[in-house]
């Protein structure tokens, strides 16, 4: 599995422990910035993010910004991506099996570093239920 991840000045910090989290766990990261605490522009790194999975460069992508909602609008903003907010680790766990997220956004203002790590544990350790969520979630996209 190789996960990209992007975040904006807040989530910085954040992202250095995840990816030290996933190495770990030996999983391949595609860090796609940003690379300071230096303001950036949130949907700079979403859409790169975004992109990445698009591309199937990476199974899943992670967006960390100070609510997580800029970087989730801006990610949900692609027709392949559904980019779900995580505070809890059920609902990391939720957003795969009922949503088939392949994108998750963390808060890095509003979450610890804890919760938001055992969120990305939970993402990464479950599948999509498909069944009546297939159905649901083919009616996601809005046609053109
Ligand atoms: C940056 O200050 C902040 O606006 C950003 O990280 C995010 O919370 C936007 O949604």
């Amino acid at each position: 599995m190789k996960i990209a991840i992007g975040c904006d000045h807040a989530g910085f910090s954040y992202k250095e422990a995840i990816k030290v989290f996933l190495t770990r766990k030996g999983i391949e990261v595609l860090d796609l910035g940003t690379n300071s605490e230096e303001s950036v522009d949130y949907p700079d790194f979403a859409h790169l993010v975004s992109d990445a999975v698009t591309k199937k460069q990476a199974s899943f992508g992670i967006l960390i910004c100070g609510t997580g909602n800029g970087v989730c609008i801006s990610a949900n903003k692609h027709e392949a991506i559904r980019a779900g907010l995580c505070w809890d680790p059920e609902i990391a766990k939720l957003i795969r099996q009922h949503n088939d997220a392949n994108v998750m956004c963390l808060s890095a203002r509003f979450s610890s570093e804890l919760t938001c790590i055992a969120c990305v544990d939970a993402f990464i350790a479950t599948s999509f239920e498909g069944g009546r969520h297939q159905r649901r979630v083919d009616k996601i996209t809005c046609p053109a």
